[in-house]
């Protein structure tokens, strides 16, 4: 089976409440980092149509603070996969109702989420990038997931 990296993008918009704040009156970075997993695990879900767990999650950057009160959308969008796992690129923005224009992420991190049946990873349907922009995020996750692969 495959699938276009299209068809697996998943996004999911929340508003900032006052219980997902922390000390300081921003948004605590592990709520975001639940909302991350939770996309992360739609966009995985959508390719293999079955269980996934999160085995791996690379370079969060926190990149500006969110506000309670801010409303957020996380986008997650498959750039790679192997046998078994699933690389996901998922990006929060926070959303500015005045400007057309898309906001620079304010958040980003690359999960890799392995497929599991009966407890055992299992084979995932390939991958197809069509728009020069997906073959190039393509490129960019088979190469982090040979580096990764070289390490073990
Ligand atoms: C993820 C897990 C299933 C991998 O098990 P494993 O015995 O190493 O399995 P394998 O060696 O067959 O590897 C399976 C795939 O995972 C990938 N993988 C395993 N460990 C990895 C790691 N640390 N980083 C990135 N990828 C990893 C392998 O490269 C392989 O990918 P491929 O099939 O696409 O080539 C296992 O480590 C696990 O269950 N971890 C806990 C997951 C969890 O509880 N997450 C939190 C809750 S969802």
């Amino acid at each position: 089976m495959v699938n276009n990296i299209s068809f697996t993008r998943a996004e999911t918009c929340m508003v900032m409440e006052p219980r997902h704040s922390n000390i300081m009156g921003n948004v605590h970075g592990g709520e975001l980092m639940n909302l991350m997993d939770n996309t992360a695990g739609i966009t995985a879900f959508k390719h293999c149509k079955g269980d996934a767990v999160t085995a791996r999650v690379d370079e969060i950057v926190f990149l500006k603070p969110i506000h309670i009160g801010d409303i957020v959308t996380c986008v997650g969008q498959l750039t790679y996969v192997g046998r078994s796992s699933m690389q996901i690129m998922v990006s929060i923005y926070v959303n500015d109702f005045s400007s057309d224009v898309m906001p620079e992420a304010s958040l980003k991190a690359f999960f890799t989420m392995v497929h599991i049946v009966d407890g055992v990873p299992t084979q995932v349907p390939r991958l197809v990038p069509k728009t020069p922009e997906e073959h190039a995020l393509y490129a960019l996750g088979e190469k982090k997931y040979l580096e990764i692969k070289a390490k073990y």
